[in-house]
């Protein structure tokens, strides 16, 4: 087994204060240091936020079918592997097709250490990798075309699609093929409207408040002293409107957090900027991963069509 770091604890948390100060917290936080770890897991395995679960039942059917298209022997890499639960089901069903090698990255390390620990008992080389996204570049290397890149767990939705998208295509080789999963917003009046009241109940429960407010409860906040909303707003893409997620945190009471070892401050009122979820139709999808120069091979769905999983290469040309 081998560990790379090209991000360490030190840098993420001086990273954070400086956010923190410019009233900002962006979404990777929320995974990174033990806590942050510890708290995803929670979320990840609630039955309120059946979201997650959703993706990860779409994997378990579909994963004979994706091992079977991918190149023979192909390394596995996962970007966001998070604990790696569905990267050790295609695991099961590639090792018998010669895969041999996976690379195992993510932002956080303890969650890259769980995936790691996960497959100990295959006869794999392992390869953790703790980095930002944006390091694909400095890290494609330890996996071997033809491989197999995931980013998985709805981790696209989370950024701007088109950034990640393209930085991922530029790293792809012939024969590589990239599995992505979304979940997605459906067409159609009636069944938008039950869809919007579910996605609103599991996004603004307890249970994802209470792991969007972990960061500051971690570092001198006190419970009650901010409170968490998220809303689904109305989001132009190339390919139409779409919606996405808008959340946010809003101090209560005046609180002092000690980040990096220095003092954070707020005053009541003030509020602090978060990341978002896209939910895009299944069409403005394709459409991003086309505009990225990726070409779907195959899409696998499931949930009466809310979740997608598609398997992607690079377009020939692109
Ligand atoms: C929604 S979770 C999905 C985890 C896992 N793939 C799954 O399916 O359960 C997103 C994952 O991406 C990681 N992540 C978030 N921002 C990242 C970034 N900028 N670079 C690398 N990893 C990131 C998080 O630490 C987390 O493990």
């Amino acid at each position: 087994m081998r560990k790379v770091m090209l991000i360490d604890a030190d840098g993420l948390e001086r990273r954070l204060a400086g956010h923190l100060r410019r009233r900002e917290l962006p979404d990777l936080f929320l995974y990174t240091g033990a806590d942050g770890a510890r708290q995803w897991l929670e979320l990840d395995r609630c039955e309120a936020f059946d979201i997650a679960s959703g993706l990860t039942d779409l994997l378990g059917r579909s994963a004979p079918r994706i091992a079977a298209r991918a190149a023979r022997g192909a390394d596995l890499l996962s970007l966001g592997v998070g604990e790696g639960a569905k990267e050790r089901i295609l695991l099961e069903w590639l090792a018998p097709r010669g895969t041999r090698r996976y690379v195992a990255a993510d932002v956080s390390e303890p969650l890259v250490d769980r995936a790691l620990a996960l497959v100990e008992d295959m006869d794999l080389e392992r390869v953790g990798v703790v980095a930002g996204w944006e390091d694909l570049p400095r890290f494609r290397g330890h996996a071997r075309p033809p491989a197999l890149l995931c980013l998985l767990g709805n981790t696209l939705c989370n950024y701007d699609g088109d950034a990640l998208l393209g930085m991922l295509a530029s790293c792809m080789a012939e024969g590589d093929r990239l599995l992505v999963d979304c979940h997605l917003l459906p067409d159609g009046g009636a069944r938008r409207r039950r869809w919007r009241r579910h996605v609103e109940a599991a996004y603004g429960g307890e249970a994802n408040a209470r792991f969007n407010l972990a960061p500051l409860l971690s570092r001198g906040m006190r419970p009650g002293q901010a409170e968490f909303a998220i809303d689904l707003q109305d989001a132009d893409t190339p390919a139409g409107t779409a919606l996405r997620t808008r959340k946010r945190i809003r101090f209560l009471d005046d609180v002092a957090l000690t980040v990096a070892g220095g003092p954070v401050e707020f005053r009541a009122g003030e509020t602090l900027a978060m990341g978002f979820t896209w939910k895009y139709r299944r069409r403005q999808l394709h459409d991003l991963l086309v505009r990225s120069g990726l070409a779907v091979e195959t899409e696998f769905r499931g949930g009466c069509d809310e979740y997608t999983l598609l398997l992607a290469h690079r377009a020939p040309g692109a």
